[in-house]
């Protein structure tokens, strides 16, 4: 059986994956270029496809092309770079990982808060800039958490470790997330807006966790900074396309977002084409202190990452030796069409 893995996070030997599947399976590592397709050869050659990053499609051609592929699993939560609909067509399983970095990115959404709200990154920057700087710390960025609003848009596996995380900082926690059952207010504790709006109209601070779907594309748009509580802060670690920078720039400009903190951009890797990606990097005084970006990071630690290798590796491996899926994201899909 051969396992190809495209486009890892990790350099050298797959250590990990082997931990995982034992000497039974050829492990193929294949390091993409995305200025050239994978090599239709190695895509034939695969039982199963572990693909990482958002980097590498797995569109309806190299499903075509991968005509001995069994599994598909995407190293990873997020799975929008699948086409799942075709290959429910051709009967494959496609499956993610969603439970190595949940923790993580948690943390990550709470620490970009902090950075904003307690003026770390600036305060930093000042430091290393000025002498002076000692006595300069009536920063007006630096906000009280206490007793103020966090909102969760998608209270799924990270938005509920972020809202636990909050509430231990004396915040208040509301969600929004049409999709969990009645009841889910009483049994976290935490208040449930009927509407996007109404939960916008109450954030002091609020933190995307939703998926990327054709709901949730652009979501964050000129509308919903209009809808927050003025001077709100903004926080993602979500997935970039959901939020439109324009809308970010012009809630920054205006004061109605107080500040933002991006773990995910509309385009990655980064480009500085953006108005507010220039003006940020020339550190543009008005933004000093009120925005804060890290490089689609919020994942990772390194026992992370070698949790995502290993559950991705042993998923793909418990379905081609054992016939047990567990994780597939278009299960509906494959009965249906059976
Ligand atoms: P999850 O599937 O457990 O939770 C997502 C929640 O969003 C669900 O409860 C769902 O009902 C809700 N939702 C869906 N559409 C919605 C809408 N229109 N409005 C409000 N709520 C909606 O997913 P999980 O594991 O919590 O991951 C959340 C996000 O984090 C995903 O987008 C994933 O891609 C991203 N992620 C980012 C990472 C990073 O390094 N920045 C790493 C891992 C995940």
């Amino acid at each position: 059986m051969r396992f190809v893995i495209v486009d890892p996070q990790f350099d050298g030997e797959p250590i990990a994956e082997r931990q995982a599947v034992g000497s039974e399976v050829e492990l193929f590592v294949q390091h993409y270029d995305p200025s050239r397709p994978v090599d239709p050869g190695v895509l034939a050659s695969a039982d199963a496809l572990i693909n990482y990053r958002g980097r590498h499609a797995v569109s309806r051609e190299v499903l075509q092309r991968s005509s001995r592929c069994r599994i598909v699993v995407q190293g990873g939560v997020g799975f929008n770079t699948v086409d799942i609909e075709a290959a429910a067509e051709l009967g494959i399983p496609v499956c993610n990982v969603p439970n190595y970095g949940t923790s993580e990115v948690a943390d990550h959404a709470i620490a970009l808060t902090l950075a904003l709200a307690r003026g770390v990154v600036a305060y930093n920057d000042r430091l290393r800039a000025l002498d002076d700087a000692w006595h300069a710390i009536g920063l007006g960025s630096v906000r009280r958490l206490r007793g103020k609003t966090f909102a969760v848009v998608g209270l799924g596996r990270i938005g509920l470790a972020a809202a636990r995380r909050a509430a231990a900082f004396d915040m208040k926690i509301a969600f929004y997330d049409p999709y969990l059952p009645s009841g889910t207010d009483l049994a976290t504790g935490y208040r449930r807006a009927a509407s996007l709006t109404e939960l916008l109209g109450d954030a002091d601070v609020v933190s995307m966790h939703t998926p990327l779907t054709r709901e949730t594309e652009g979501l964050v748009d000129r509308r919903f900074v209009a809808a927050l509580k003025p001077g709100a802060i903004y926080v993602n670690t979500s997935r970039g396309r959901t939020h439109d920078l324009d809308a970010l720039y012009d809630g920054l400009k205006s004061g109605q977002l107080h500040g933002v903190g991006l773990d995910v951009l509309p385009d990655e890797p980064m480009q500085r084409t953006h108005k507010l990606l220039r003006e940020w990097t020339d550190r543009a005084p008005w933004l000093e202190g009120r925005m804060v970006v890290t490089p689609h990071a919020a994942f990772f630690s390194p026992p992370g990452l070698d949790d995502l290798r290993r559950i991705a590796c042993e998923t793909a491996y418990l379905y081609l030796a054992k016939n047990e899926l567990r994780d597939c994201v278009n299960l509906a899909m494959l009965k249906h069409r059976r």
